[in-house]
């Protein structure tokens, strides 16, 4: 155990506790970028059909740890892995894994909208076309579910053939979102999606956010606490690579069993 912050894992009970009915589990994970080490030791569990918030100050390894979930990082040379990330059962880092599989099942939605310089309806589809279906009635129906999951339908239904860049900036975010789903994903990883977006942008992708955990997992990473209160059923504050506190949100906001996340909640640093 590192100075500032203790490794929550299930030797001491609390990141056993809420392991639980956990879709992915981080099983003492580190990552290094060449010699810097951005993550340590991390220990967690993603519960299925929650809303999982993780914060923290920034370069903590926010983003690092929600990329490691679906290999996000294997684009980046001299990344180094230890420890496990499990994801149904198995190792994501482990053997024979199919990592376009993996993020199909793992969808990621970035901070900036990126949605694809194609029309709305063909964001939607695309990977449904990379993997062969080409049925319009499949594809129709696709973009329809997927859309009207993403709280998108209404304002698009009429322009599905319009320019995805023609969207606002929010409306991209929604497609973003609709695009991962149409793959059919079980966990959706947001990467601090409302930091471009406007008050009521914003306000519809948390609303988004709360919805989607009926069917889908959801790990998001957020500075705003308030965001974080609002939207998630768990948080892991991370801070200098380590999570030092996990828990159900109520319990990380109003009783921190750590000082360091009392000081990052109650404003004192970060
Ligand atoms: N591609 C990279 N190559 C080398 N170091 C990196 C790379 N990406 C991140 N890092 C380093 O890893 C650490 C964690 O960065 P990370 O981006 O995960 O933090 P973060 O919590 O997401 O920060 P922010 O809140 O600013 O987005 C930082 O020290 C950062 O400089
Ligand atoms: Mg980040």
């Amino acid at each position: 155990m590192e100075e500032g912050g203790a490794v929550i894992g299930p030797e001491n009970g609390a990141g056993a506790d809420a392991e639980g009915d956990a879709v992915m589990r981080c099983r003492g994970f580190s990552l290094w970028y060449g010699k810097v080490q951005a993550l340590k030791g991390v220990h967690f569990g993603v519960r299925k059909n929650k809303v999982t918030a993780l914060i923290g100050p920034s370069g903590c390894g926010k983003s690092t740890l929600i990329r490691a979930l679906n290999r996000m990082n294997d684009v980046i040379d001299c990344v180094r892995t230890e420890g496990e990330i499990e994801f149904l059962g198995r190792n994501v880092y482990g053997p024979g894994v199919d990592v376009t599989e993996l993020r199909t099942k793992v969808g990621m939605i970035f901070q900036r909208p990126n949605p694809f310089p194609m029309s709305i309806y063909e964001n939607v589809v695309y990977g449904l076309r990379v993997h062969g279906v080409n049925d319009r009635r499949v594809l129709d129906e696709a973009v329809e579910r997927s859309l009207k999951q993403a709280a998108l339908w209404d304002e698009v239904d009429c322009r599905l053939h319009e320019p995805a860049l023609s969207l606002s900036g929010g409306q991209q975010q929604r497609l973003c979102v609709a695009r991962a789903l149409a793959g059919g994903p079980e966990v959706l990883l947001m990467d601090e999606p409302t930091s471009a977006l406007d008050p009521i942008a914003t306000a519809k992708i948390e609303d988004l956010v709360y919805h989607l955990k009926r069917d889908y997992t959801v790990v998001i990473v957020t500075h705003n606490m308030q965001q974080a209160a609002r939207v998630s059923d768990f948080t892991g504050f991370l801070y200098l690579g380590e999570l030092v506190e996990f828990g159900e949100t109520e319990q990380v906001f109003k009783r921190p069993k750590e000082a360091l996340t009392e000081r990052y909640i109650t404003g004192s640093f970060g």
